[in-house]
């Protein structure tokens, strides 16, 4: 059974749907065309499959190694579908400095999540991310693609509740 995105449930990740968003990307062999590949797997499929590795160190002639290395460094690949909303929490400089860790320990709190968890009915994702370009508006957090600024705790569980009701206001920071 698939997971349910934002839009409905995530695509399953056969072979087949696999190597489409593979062969579309790769562009020739090398290391190259990993990023592009992992992106769009993730926008497809909302995660980057565990099949789909073997499956691109071949389409580029890297090893296996090289494309776990690659997914594990950066952050913002993801092993498992996400719930439908995610949460992203700046955990960088300036953001850290008008209080992020707060909050943060306040919305895992609340929410009974740890970094890159979602919860029991698949509603939330809560991830980490390391300046999110809104360093003025500190702290600062993504809901989905919405950015947040000057927020609070009470104001992102706010958001989250607004996002799964549909209501897209904005959060009061
Ligand atoms: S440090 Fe948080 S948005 Fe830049």
């Amino acid at each position: 059974m698939s997971q349910k995105g934002p839009r409905g449930p995530w695509p399953q990740a056969t072979e087949a749907a696999l190597d489409e968003v593979i062969v579309a990307h790769a562009g020739g062999e090398g290391a190259g065309a990993l990023l592009p590949i992992l992106h769009a797997l993730q926008a497809r499929f909302g995660h980057v499959p565990d099949g789909s590795v073997p499956r691109i160190a071949q389409a580029l002639n890297i090893s296996r190694a090289e494309v776990h290395g690659v997914i594990t460094f950066y952050h913002d690949f993801r092993a498992q579908p996400p719930g439908r909303q995610v949460l992203r929490l700046c955990r960088s400089e300036a953001c850290l400095a008008m209080g992020a860790e707060g909050i943060a320990q306040d919305v895992r709190d609340r929410l009974g999540l740890a970094w890159g968890e979602t919860s029991a009915d698949g509603a939330v994702t809560l991830e980490p991310v390391y300046c999110l370009g809104l360093c003025a508006c500190a702290p600062a957090a993504m809901l989905d693609t919405r950015p947040l600024g000057r927020v609070g705790s009470d104001a992102l569980l706010a958001a989250l509740a607004q996002g799964a009701t549909g209501d897209d206001g904005e959060a009061t920071p």
